[in-house]
């Protein structure tokens, strides 16, 4: 079998934050100098939510532009767009025939939409959904299946769509095993609340509580949104509880271990202001975000030069793509 391939798609439907970058962006960098690893713009699952051909263009620029620009090398990385990888969509037809309603009438996202109508005294449960929503995880299982991915990591909300493409691998090699068989992918999911970066109102950091702070904010607005973020009024002079604000939380994210445990000493002590604690915060998130901005604003000026390494990174996926679905037709017999 062949050895270990992490994959891992981004949806563009939106500009990344600080969450992003700690939690998804830099464990994806550290695997690409590790492992064999697939990573890739999933702009028709975009597709379902986004309906602008402009904004969903720019999105697929952005996702790419983002990843590029935190060092990602397209050399070793096979950098991609899932759209121009036909042979998942012809593996997401196979994968349907075998795939029971019943598992996609039990898909959290799923169940979400039609809770969300129950709610708002809508008597048709699925209005407003539609058949993109509800084949969503065949998709994906297909963007992983169709890879022969092993490893997929992704955040916790993903979970049960790793499970379904496990299920779904699981009935085909049932079926077809003795032609072909997938191999079982497994979710590298990080369980460790350490890596949850709080948002300003001291939530999980998320797009869809409106508490983020975007990942290439020009420098002043970067500031100025560190600035924002509300503190308790104790007095400069006053000990404070580093470990409860929320500027401190992420500055143990961004600043080095020495500077992190001083800036501790300074605020439990007392003297240390909240404001203070805020300049240093602002320092260590430019120092560590200016560089990749200044190349995520090169990329995105002429963005030429993505385009051409998403679709030097596509042919690449498609050779191996196309590997598996000459296999896939040949064991369910249409080939
Ligand atoms: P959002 O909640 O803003 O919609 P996504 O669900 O699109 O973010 O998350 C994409 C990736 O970023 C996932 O792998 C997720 O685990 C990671 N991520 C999102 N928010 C955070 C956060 N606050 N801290 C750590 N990782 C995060
Ligand atoms: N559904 C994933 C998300 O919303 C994105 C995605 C699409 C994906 N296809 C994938 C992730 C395949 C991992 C593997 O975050």
């Amino acid at each position: 079998m062949a050895a270990n391939t992490y994959l891992t798609g981004i949806k563009p439907t939106g500009e990344f934050h600080l969450g992003n970058y700690v939690g998804a962006i830099k464990p994806a960098l550290a695997a690409a100098r590790e492992y064999d690893t697939y990573y890739f713009v999933a702009d028709y699952h975009a597709l379902n939510t986004v309906k602008d051909a402009a904004e969903l263009r720019h999105s697929i620029r952005s996702g790419a532009a983002t990843w590029l620009a935190c060092g990602l090398d397209p050399e070793r990385t096979v950098v991609y767009q899932q759209s121009k990888v036909p042979e998942t969509f012809e593996l997401t037809t196979i994968l349907s025939a075998l795939t029971p309603k019943g598992l996609m009438n039990r898909a959290h996202a799923y169940k979400a939409a039609r809770d969300r109508n129950t709610a708002a005294g809508n008597s048709d449960l699925d209005a407003g959904i539609n058949m993109g929503l509800y084949n969503y995880p065949i998709l994906m299982a297909a963007d992983i299946l169709v890879m022969e991915g092993t490893h997929v990591p992704v955040g916790r909300d993903q979970s049960q769509h790793i499970e379904y493409t496990a299920d779904i691998a699981g009935y085909f090699n049932h079926r077809f095993g003795e032609g072909y068989s997938f191999p079982v992918p497994k979710g590298v999911i990080d369980e460790g609340d350490g890596s949850i970066l709080p948002g300003t109102d001291g939530r999980k950091m998320s797009k869809s509580y409106d508490n983020h702070i975007p990942l290439f904010l020009p420098e002043n607005k970067l500031k100025k949104a560190i600035r924002r973020i509300p503190t308790d009024s104790t007095p400069v002079e006053d000990p404070k509880d580093a470990d409860g604000s929320v500027p401190f939380q992420l500055l143990a994210h961004f600043a080095d271990a020495d500077k992190v445990a001083d800036v501790r000493r300074r605020l439990e002590a007392g003297g240390m202001g909240w404001g203070e604690l805020k300049n240093e915060l602002f320092e260590a998130v430019n120092a560590e975000l200016g560089p990749k901005r200044e190349r995520y604003d090169q990329l995105m000026d002429d963005p030429s030069e993505i385009d051409a390494i998403l679709e030097a990174g596509s042919a690449r996926a498609r050779e191996r793509a196309r590997a598996t679905i000459d296999r896939v037709r040949a064991a369910v017999g249409v080939a």
